[in-house]
């Protein structure tokens, strides 16, 4: 069954007519037009399609965007400020957290949620918080540097 809805991406509201039953991922890639959040497994394995529903992590390809109405959604294309990286994505570039880059915006969704709920996080809680999300590339080493960076500096640190 078609429903409209609106829905708050970014702090933008975006009215939307889709079928009750897509998810948000689907959503997200398709009808607000936001392709940074990835699909892989599309079964709530990978975490290639996290996004932030009122702050908390959510693997968008498991929710219903539906169930994302009134809520505010963050994606990947909203922790930027013009071309001024956020610098959870600056310390991945720089510590060699990035390969192909699949798995990235997940990550870095994951991570800021992880920050800023535990802006002290260790290095063993940074691990617990990001093993829902998989990098097929990377060994993680340069993903943990660049999260540990980031618990150091700040999130909010200017890029
Ligand atoms: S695509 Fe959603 S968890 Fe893998
Ligand atoms: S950088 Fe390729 S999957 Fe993580």
């Amino acid at each position: 069954m078609t429903e409209s809805y609106t829905l708050t991406v970014n702090e933008v509201a975006y009215s939307i007519v889709a079928d009750a039953q897509r998810s948000l991922l689907s959503v997200i890639r398709g009808e607000v037009g936001l392709t940074g959040t990835k699909e892989g497994c599309d079964d709530s394995e990978c975490g290639a399609c996290m996004v932030l529903v009122d702050g908390r992590p959510v693997n968008s390809c498991s929710y219903l965007a539906v169930q994302a109405q009134g809520r505010a959604i963050t994606t990947i294309e909203g922790l930027a400020s013009g071309d001024a990286l956020h610098v959870l994505q600056r310390n991945m570039l720089e510590e060699g957290g990035v390969q192909c880059g699949f798995c990235t915006p997940g990550m870095i969704m994951s991570a800021h949620a992880l920050l800023d709920q535990n802006p002290d996080a260790t290095e063993e809680d940074i691990r617990l918080g990001l093993a829902g999300n998989l990098c097929r590339c990377t060994g993680y080493a340069g993903i943990m540097k660049a999260v540990v960076r980031t618990a150091r500096e700040g999130l909010s640190t200017d890029s």
